[in-house]
């Protein structure tokens, strides 16, 4: 069985979505279980996976911390790196934290006790992308889920389970950016684990009044920015910052560039083609395109990203950011 978090609000989409995949979902608060994982891996309102969970019934702190043991025993390779979420989904007072912070207590004593390769492989990073990775999480004081993925499921399954715990990103703080929607470039950017660099090349479509812009431009890269209305004074001073007052649907780049970022205000079906095409034309490396909603009746139209992107790409992704309104950010690194 598989456990799937939905995205804050998104439950009902969420099953939605896998019943467009031929999965027959059922919801088991706060989470949405099935018996099959989605193929390609990409679920745009699931904010986390629990691969193979198996529910667990223990009221004893030892019986938790023995029972995590025993799923890593059977799936973790020996000595490969390994990362633990531990969380509660239930109430809304500190006790289950603190019921968490006794199972880790328990299962680190019993660890370095008993299982010493499985302690020195033990990361503990808990945002470390790559590595296996063990969920425990606690829907109540005495029940919840295990699961425990090894490095080659944490690879296969990267478009729908995420390095961070239940998913979350707390969203980025910059008051001298232009607006807040810079958290969205900046957390699209930690789940790909790819990041604007110094140097490269980048064309911001729909960018003002220049958030993004302003991320690519801080990180030292040389942006185009493409809108009908200019960006913020200092970033139109800026000297690698050039300007184009146009129509974003119409720009094409004179060569592939290193980072396509797009937040244009249009019809979902218009991004979505849009990404599409500079994909098939290979104009860029990388991207972070934002896919703007009215109401929630068009989300179907993801499904022909997911049938269509992924094999343009070497890693798509297609997720509602913590940062997201009511929008789906599909993101990903070209083929
Ligand atoms: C949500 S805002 C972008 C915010 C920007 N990412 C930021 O962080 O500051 C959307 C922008 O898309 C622009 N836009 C909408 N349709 C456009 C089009 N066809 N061509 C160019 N810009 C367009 C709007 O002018 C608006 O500035």
């Amino acid at each position: 069985m598989h456990a799937f978090l939905p995205a804050d609000g998104c439950a009902e989409f969420l099953m939605d979505e896998l019943k467009r995949q031929q999965i027959d979902p059922r919801a088991s608060e706060p989470f949405i279980l099935a018996e099959t994982l989605p193929a390609p891996a990409l679920l745009a309102f699931a904010r986390q996976t629990l691969p193979d969970a198996r529910e667990l019934r223990d009221a004893s702190i030892n019986g938790w911390a023995d029972q995590i043991i025993e799923s890593m025993l059977a799936t973790l390779a020996a000595d490969a790196p390994w990362h633990l979420h531990l969380w509660p989904a239930y109430g809304e007072g500190k006790a289950g934290q603190h019921r968490c912070e006794l199972i880790h207590a328990a299962l680190t004593e019993r660890l370095k006790k008993r299982r010493r390769s499985l302690f020195r492989s033990w990361v503990q990073d808990d945002a470390t992308a790559g590595i296996a990775l063990v969920q425990a999480v606690l829907t109540a004081p005495d029940a919840g889920l295990v699961s425990a993925a090894s490095v080659s499921v944490v690879h296969e399954l990267r478009g729908i389970l995420s390095p961070f715990a239940a998913g979350d990103i707390p969203h980025a703080e910059d008051k001298a950016a232009p607006s807040r929607a810079f958290a969205k470039v900046i957390e699209a950017e930690l789940r790909l684990g790819q990041y604007i660099e110094r140097g490269q090349t980048c064309v911001d479509l729909g960018a003002s009044p220049g958030s993004w812009s302003y991320v690519a431009i801080q990180r030292g890269a040389h942006v185009t920015a493409i809108d009908r209305s200019p960006l913020r004074d200092d970033l139109m001073r800026n000297a690698r910052l050039k300007f184009v007052q146009a129509d974003a649907f119409k720009f094409k780049p004179d060569a592939p560039v290193d980072w396509l970022i797009c937040d244009i205000i249009a019809a979902p079906q218009r991004s979505i083609d849009l990404l599409l095409e500079w994909l098939r034309e290979k104009q860029m490396r990388r991207f972070i395109v934002t896919l703007k909603f009215k109401g929630t009746d068009e989300y179907h139209l993801l499904d022909q990203l997911k049938a269509e992107a992924p094999q343009m790409c070497s890693d798509f992704r297609l997720t509602r950011l913590c940062a997201n309104k009511n929008e789906v950010t599909a993101f990903g690194v070209a083929a």
